[in-house]
């Protein structure tokens, strides 16, 4: 029976709130099965890193403009070989994956989406764009999903999903807050272990369904 926890990388490219979520999460023993090894953030300067760097956790910056998709995600493959990383979690994270990079990772990343899958999702749908179009359709009931990553944007296969009820006179910036309290820091540490156990499992000879975990 292997015992070692899985190798975590989460992948950021802001204010790292999600990432918050996973170091209290490790903390307080809801992620028995992985350790956070490292913290990539695309973008230079972002609050993740300082958060990464507060907990003890090795974070760096591979900054994704100025160079080409390609040149990136071999910097990114490179670093994430040598941490012998086991898991990737999109926390955050702005930049879109190639097809290539996806498939060297088959059911090792997962994403966090402010949404309801399959509402308002997809090429577009990030940050407050999620929320304003969720308050223009006028939905009664958002929330949030995360799900493995494949080569269709937000199109993988649903891990957990959590509700938030809409309130009157929300904005934008209020859903967003809401969404990410009440949804996203709760369901992506749960998602993060079930995965870590589901990895484990297979690690141990015994593959299993992330759905017969929950
Ligand atoms: C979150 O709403 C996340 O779902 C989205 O971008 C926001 C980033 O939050 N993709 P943070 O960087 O974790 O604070």
């Amino acid at each position: 029976m292997l015992k070692d926890p899985i190798r975590i990388a989460v992948l950021c490219s802001g204010g790292g709130t999600n990432l918050q979520a996973l170091i209290d999460a490790k903390k307080a023993g809801v992620i028995k099965d992985g350790k956070l090894s490292l913290v990539i953030s695309n973008k230079a300067g972002a609050r993740a890193l300082s958060r990464a760097a507060e907990a003890g956790i090795d974070a760096m910056c591979i900054p994704s403009a100025g160079t080409t998709t390609e040149a990136f995600e071999k910097k990114l493959c490179d670093v994430l070989d040598e941490y012998k990383i086991e898991l990737i979690v999109l926390a955050g994270f702005l930049k879109v994956l190639s097809a290539d990079f996806v498939r060297r990772y088959p059911d090792r990343i997962i994403n966090v989406h402010p949404s309801l899958i399959p509402s308002f999702c997809g090429d577009g749908f990030y940050g407050l764009k999620v929320h304003e179009a969720a308050l223009n359709y006028g939905v009664k009931v958002t929330g949030a999903t995360v799900h493995f990553v494949n080569e269709i944007t937000d199109g993988g296969k649903i891990i957990l999903q959590k509700s938030v009820a809409v309130r009157k006179d929300e904005t934008p910036e209020s859903l967003q807050a809401h969404v990410m309290k009440n949804a996203e820091w709760i369901i992506l540490p749960r998602a993060t272990q079930l995965v870590c156990r589901m990895i484990k499992s297979e690690k141990n000879g015994k593959k299993i369904d992330i759905s017969d975990i929950q």
